[in-house]
């Protein structure tokens, strides 16, 4: 399993997997972050597409061309936005990693790269997103063989420390 979990810190837009997941908001029409980020390095054709999707809810995942991004698609997901814990915020949050496994494999694709999403913006706790994001990604591949292998990209070296920590205790 722990080939098929990779942890890398940089900047998402750099990779070249089949697909990088975007942390983006229930318009997809871009924002701040790792969404605007995307945006700038996909180019124009991406919103383009976007404003055909007719939005995204909060858990759900839709996916789009990569165009010049070296990935060849973007998995658009909407984290929840943290309220304390009282709004079903961890399972929302599950269920976009889940969902957006979900489209990569049923378009065949077999490498895909998550921000933290919803840890920004949205202020969710790092550490209990981290949690979430593991714990669901291995389930996904405990199950499904089609994706071969999940990368998760940390924006800062602590972000990165922590997924150490986190993915080295699920793999223990
Ligand atoms: N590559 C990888 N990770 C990044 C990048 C990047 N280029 N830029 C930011 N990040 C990280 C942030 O450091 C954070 O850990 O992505 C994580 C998610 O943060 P946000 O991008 O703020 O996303 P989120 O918290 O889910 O909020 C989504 O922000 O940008 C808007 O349109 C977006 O409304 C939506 C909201």
């Amino acid at each position: 399993m722990s080939e098929r979990m990779k942890i890398f810190e940089g900047d998402i837009t750099t990779l070249e997997v089949d697909a990088i997941v975007n942390a983006a908001n229930n318009s997809l029409l871009g924002g701040g972050g790792v969404d605007g980020a995307i945006h700038r390095a996909a180019g124009p054709q991406l919103l383009a597409e976007c404003v055909t999707l007719d939005g995204c809810r909060t858990g759900e995942a839709k996916i789009s061309g990569g165009y010049d991004l070296p990935s060849k698609h973007v998995i658009h997901t909407v984290g929840p936005v943290w309220d304390g814990g009282r709004a079903n915020e961890d399972a929302l949050l599950a269920d976009c990693h889940r969902n957006s496994l979900m489209v990569a494999e049923e378009n065949g694709l077999k490498t895909v790269a998550f921000p933290a999403i919803s840890t920004g913006v949205f202020g969710f706790p790092k550490e209990r997103a981290t949690r979430i994001a593991v714990r669901e990604v291995r389930a996904f591949l405990d199950q499904d063989v089609g994706v071969e292998q999940v990368t998760f990209v940390c924006f800062s070296e602590r972000d990165f420390d922590l997924y150490q920590r986190v993915l080295g205790m699920a793999l223990d």
